[in-house]
């Protein structure tokens, strides 16, 4: 049993090992932060429908979706951006390259990014003007990330 038992661990790693081998490096951590990153849009596609007016202002759901937003935000997803996993080293990714060089400014979009989520969090659950104004520095945090690091498609 015990025999069987490690056999099966180890073709179990050797599947694993050829699902690293044909995904490309880091596949982990570039699935794990563009889930991430697809959680936040799904936070910001609710606050976005309030704010365009196609769904009713609700001051508990638009809250709730600010405060997941933050979450995304305080997390520490340090281990999901190690260096070399951009998009020249493994196409699953969008990410550039330029962000992990020295002076990239990444800090500091990451940080616009934590002025507005936190203001938006204070904001989200008032009124729907000022979860609007709060809404849109947090969407210009997003953007001004993506049009930096990103591959433009
Ligand atoms: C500090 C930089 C930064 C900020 C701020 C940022 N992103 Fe991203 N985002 C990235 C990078 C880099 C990628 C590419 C990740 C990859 O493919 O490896 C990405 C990818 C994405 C993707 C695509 C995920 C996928 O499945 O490929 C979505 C959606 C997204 N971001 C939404 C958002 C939203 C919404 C916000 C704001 C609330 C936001 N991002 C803020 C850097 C950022």
């Amino acid at each position: 049993m015990k025999t069987f038992l490690a056999a099966l661990t180890l073709s179990a790693l050797g599947l694993a090992g050829t699902a690293e081998a044909q995904d490309g490096p880091f596949k982990n951590e570039i699935k794990a932060r563009q889930g991430i990153m697809a959680y936040r849009a799904l936070q910001l596609g609710v606050l976005g429908g309030m704010a365009k007016g196609e769904v009713a202002y609700d001051a508990a759901a638009a809250q709730k979706a600010a405060d997941n937003l933050m979450a995304t935000v305080t997390l520490d997803a340090s281990m999901l951006w190690p260096k070399g996993s951009d998009n020249s080293a493994n196409p699953a990714s969008t990410a550039l390259a330029a962000m992990w060089e020295e002076g990239s400014g990444i800090g500091d979009k990451a940080k616009a990014m934590m002025d507005a989520a936190t203001a938006l969090q204070a904001a989200a659950g008032s009124d729907l003007d000022t979860m609007k104004t709060a809404l849109g520095p947090v969407g210009e945090a997003c953007g001004g990330c993506h049009k930096a690091f990103r591959v433009s498609n």
